[in-house]
């Protein structure tokens, strides 16, 4: 059975330009070609919880313009419900480029736009969301005072709040009180605790620091290693699948809303879902793209009856 996910953060529209290599400082080099798929990270999120049949809510702000009605219909399109989408008249929709080089690696370069137009007023009407769902998830693409709002509301309805704290910066001082799981990478990790990781006692140490901040539960993903988690019942690490990675733009993303579709609210089956969400990105960074890369629940069960 899968959950009923909430996720307040970012709309964008990637446009990715593939490269041999990237350009050094000052340099101008050609692109060998260019696309452009929906993304932004908490879109990819909610994309990746509706493909693997979580009920799925979204909260968060367009402009109003052209990339902001594919991104409403996109997202209508995978069956989540937008009717907590705002529009905003005085800023354009968010854009993402994104420079990708012959190993897969990549660059990301971000206009907010409407994304950080969000206002805790746009939080109005959002009740009846939070009532309805077991999860809210949210990033670091909309402004965290929001979050903070949104995510201290949700503890009211009893929802468990996860924050993936993506990109990279320093956090509200409130937002971990409200926080029950938190899903760094190692550099978001390492910024957030000041822990540097470097083995599983750094990250049991991590763990410990994020509880005594109020988290409950701790997730780390760790790329192509895989992902440690950490509960008030134990620790332990689950190992990434060994795949050649071509393009691993929204591999985070992927992991959180497909683990979260199939979390137990108590967690007691933390690895199970931790092995399915890895599934899932696993497949995502085999494909070129934000969203277009993210499976169906079908696909990823498919590569598990494989292994
Ligand atoms: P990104 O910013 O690239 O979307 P991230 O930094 O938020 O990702 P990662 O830790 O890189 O998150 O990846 C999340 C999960 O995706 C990993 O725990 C792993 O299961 C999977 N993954 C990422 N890269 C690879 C890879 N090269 N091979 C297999 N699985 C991968
Ligand atoms: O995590 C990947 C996403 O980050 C991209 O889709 C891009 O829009 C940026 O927000």
């Amino acid at each position: 059975m899968s959950n009923k996910v909430a996720i307040l953060g970012s709309i964008n529209v990637d446009t990715t330009y593939h490269v041999e290599r990237f350009p050094q400082p000052g340099e101008t080099i050609a692109a060998l070609s260019k696309s452009s798929a929906a993304g932004g990270k908490g879109a990819n999120q909610a994309v990746a919880a509706a493909r693997s049949g979580a009920k799925t809510y979204f909260i968060g702000k367009v402009g109003d313009d052209n990339e902001g009605e594919f991104m409403l219909e996109s997202l209508k399109d995978e069956g989540i419900d937008t009717s907590c989408i705002r529009v905003d008249h005085g800023h354009g929709t968010g854009t993402a480029a994104i420079t990708l080089d012959a190993n897969g690696q990549n660059d990301i370069m971000v206009y907010g736009g409407a994304n950080q137009a969000l206002t805790i007023d746009d939080l109005k009407g959002t009740d009846s969301v939070l009532d309805d769902v077991d999860f809210l998830i949210s990033q670091f693409e909309t402004p965290q005072v929001v979050t903070t709002a949104a995510f201290k509301e949700a503890k009211k309805h009893n929802v468990t709040t996860i924050l993936n704290p993506a990109p990279a910066k320093t956090i509200h001082p409130d937002l971990l009180k409200y926080t029950d799981m938190v899903t760094p990478n190692e550099t978001e990790s390492a910024l957030l605790s000041g822990i540097k990781l470097d083995g599983e006692d750094s990250m049991v140490k991590t763990a410990k620091f994020f509880a005594s901040q109020g988290v409950k539960y701790t997730l780390i993903t760790l790329g192509s290693k895989g992902v440690f988690y950490a509960t008030p019942e134990g620790h332990g690490l689950v190992p990434a699948f060994k795949v050649k990675a071509v393009d691993t733009t929204a591999a985070g993303d992927t992991f959180i809303g497909a683990t979260v579709s199939q979390l137990h609210k108590n967690l007691d089956n933390v690895e199970d879902a931790l092995v399915y969400g890895q599934r899932a990105s696993s497949l995502t960074v085999q494909q070129m793209g934000a969203m277009p890369s993210i499976p169906t629940g079908e696909k990823v069960r498919e590569a598990l009856d494989r292994d």
